[in-house]
């Protein structure tokens, strides 16, 4: 099948600190529970990602820092040796088929989390259950209350964070990407909804953004600023998260964490006609990685591009794609060439395992 080839913005080579890059499209995290029960990433994982290294950059699926820190069954995790060897297979195939850099998503889950998950009662910073049921090997079960953390559970969750981005980049990824947004943990520290504390992590705002501002110190100690990148997702309402406070919090929040010379911020659900994006995209004078906002039920006929070119203009230096990358192995070329995207296939077989609706969206032919 032969197309014109289109030219768009986002096909432009950039860089993402010391890293060049093909074009302006980078995978969005995305969680697809195929890792081994006990989160070791598997040979599938390396074969889904080498096909699709020719975006610009990926960023790997959440990988939980330890155990109390699992959400989901089958998540990817980063605490042991056998979890590091079986992510440098992903890092290496990508590499092997000439890839850019690869980040890894660092998640601890908090609430989001089960003990029929991770075999322990789950942590946050405040005793308050997850408002909707949560999926285990036996199906959707009830959220069950959180116990609050202790000082020490502070600390030892902020050197889990630096010790899985050490060996994140024992693993040959690029960097980290610290997940503070979605409902987890880094998040429910900062939504007042869920973080009732009255000591130094909890309160006002200054108090609420101390955790994620103390994780992203301590990776960035670990790996270096440059390798360490941030996710906030302002105002996104999901796993029961009410950030009523997101236009003083989050500028407060990026102020902080900027001339810090991190790799890059990320805003995932990035609304270009919100006056918050402008107000953080002046405060962010670094690399910002922005993602649309797409239809929930399917994603457009164009792939996001037109989403992701408004965004562009609005001022973010890098699109992150999701459903587009995840539907679509040769999203690039189907961008370059205006070819119709596969569309998202129900439920994205989330809990079945194996290659079906993983690795089997099929690449377009493509032919010399
Ligand atoms: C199947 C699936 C899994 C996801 N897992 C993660 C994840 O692990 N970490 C994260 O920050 N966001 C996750 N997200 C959110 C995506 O990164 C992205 O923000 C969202 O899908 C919106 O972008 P899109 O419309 O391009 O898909 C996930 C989304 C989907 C569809």
């Amino acid at each position: 099948m032969t197309h014109e080839t289109t030219t768009s913005p986002l096909l432009d080579p950039a860089r993402l600190g010391s890293h060049e890059l093909a074009n302006r499209l980078v995978i969005a995290p995305m969680t697809r529970n195929r890792a081994e029960r006990d989160g070791t990433p598997t040979p599938l994982m390396a074969e889904y990602y080498a096909q699709r290294a020719t975006a610009g950059a990926i960023i790997a699926e959440a990988s939980t820092p330890n155990v109390v820190g699992q959400t989901y069954p089958n998540i990817t995790a980063l605490h042991t040796d056998a979890h590091t060897a079986g992510w440098r297979q992903v890092t290496r195939a990508v590499r092997a088929v000439g890839g850019g850099p690869v980040f890894l998503q660092i998640q601890h889950g908090g609430r989001v989390g089960h003990p029929d998950n991770s075999g322990l009662t789950p942590i946050a910073p405040s005793p308050i259950p997850l408002p909707e049921p949560i999926h285990t090997p036996s199906g959707l079960q009830a959220a069950v209350t959180p116990r609050e953390m202790t000082s020490d559970d502070i600390h030892r969750t902020i050197a889990d964070f630096a010790t899985a981005a050490r060996r994140a980049v024992d693993a040959g990824f690029a960097g980290v990407e610290v997940h503070s947004a979605n409902g987890y943990l880094l998040h429910q520290f900062l939504a007042p909804n869920t973080n009732h504390r009255t000591d130094r992590y909890g309160g006002g705002v200054a108090g609420r953004i101390r955790f994620t501002t103390e994780v992203v110190d301590a990776v960035a100690d670990a790996i270096g600023a440059d390798r360490t990148g941030l996710r906030i997702s302002p105002g996104n309402t999901v796993n029961g998260i009410a950030d009523t406070d997101a236009d003083e919090l989050y500028p407060t929040l990026v102020k902080a964490n900027a001339g810090k010379g991190l790799a890059y911020l990320h805003i995932a659900f990035a609304d270009p006609a919100q006056p918050l994006f402008a107000r953080l995209r002046e405060i962010w004078t670094g690399t910002l990685i922005a993602n649309p906002v797409l239809p929930a039920e399917q994603i457009p006929a164009d792939g996001g591009r037109e989403a992701a070119e408004r965004l562009l203009a609005a001022g973010a230096d890098l699109i992150a794609l999701g459903r587009p990358f995840l539907a679509n192995p040769d999203l690039v070329h189907r961008i370059r060439t205006g070819a119709p995207v596969n569309a998202v296939r129900a439920k994205y077989a989330m809990y079945t395992g194996g290659p079906t609706g993983y690795t089997d969206y099929p690449a377009l032919r493509t032919q010399a």
